[in-house]
């Protein structure tokens, strides 16, 4: 089994004014790749926030993968890419690249997603735009390879 934890970047999902449909999406997809959602938090569109999250699952709960939604995009409150690459060890260039080629199919809109996925420690972690259809067709694309490379780092 997998360790997932799953990040909603959101101001209004943190303040309760929104339901936290991405995340929810995201608990049921990671069990196709064997995968629990083992933690989960909904948090504000904070670089701080999130880049404290993220150092804490890795450096203290040790997840295999962590995947965030939202705050992605060109808004100015959007910071999660900023927030993975501020606690990277090394960077994972192509699944984001495969995740916008894919998605441009469908929309595109995809370009603007300006996610990131990265390596800390022996997890991996990857941000996905923030609504559920943009977390669902960016999940098909990386299925094929995702249990190879959490493999790998370990
Ligand atoms: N990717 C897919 N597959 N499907 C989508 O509908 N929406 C795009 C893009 N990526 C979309 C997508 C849009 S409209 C935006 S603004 C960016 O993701 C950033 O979204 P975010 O700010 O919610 O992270």
């Amino acid at each position: 089994m997998l360790r997932v934890g799953i990040i909603t970047a959101s101001d209004k999902g943190s303040q309760g004014q929104r339901v936290d449909l991405s995340g929810a999406v995201l608990k049921d997809l990671v069990k196709e790749i064997d995968g629990e959602a083992v933690l989960y938090t909904i948090v504000p569109d904070d670089q701080e926030i999130l880049a404290q999250t993220m150092k804490k699952w890795v450096d203290v709960d040790g997840l295999d993968l962590i995947l965030t939604t939202g705050g992605t995009g060109f808004s100015p409150r959007d910071v999660t890419p900023e927030a993975t690459l501020s606690i990277a060890d090394r960077m994972v260039p192509g699944i984001a690249e495969v995740m916008r080629y894919e998605s441009y199919k469908i929309t595109p809109k995809a370009m603007l997603s300006r996610a990131v996925a990265v390596l800390r420690k022996k997890t991996l972690i990857i941000n996905m735009p923030g609504s559920p259809k943009a977390v669902k067709e960016c999940w098909v694309a990386l299925v094929p390879a995702l249990p190879h490379g959490i493999q790998i780092l370990k």
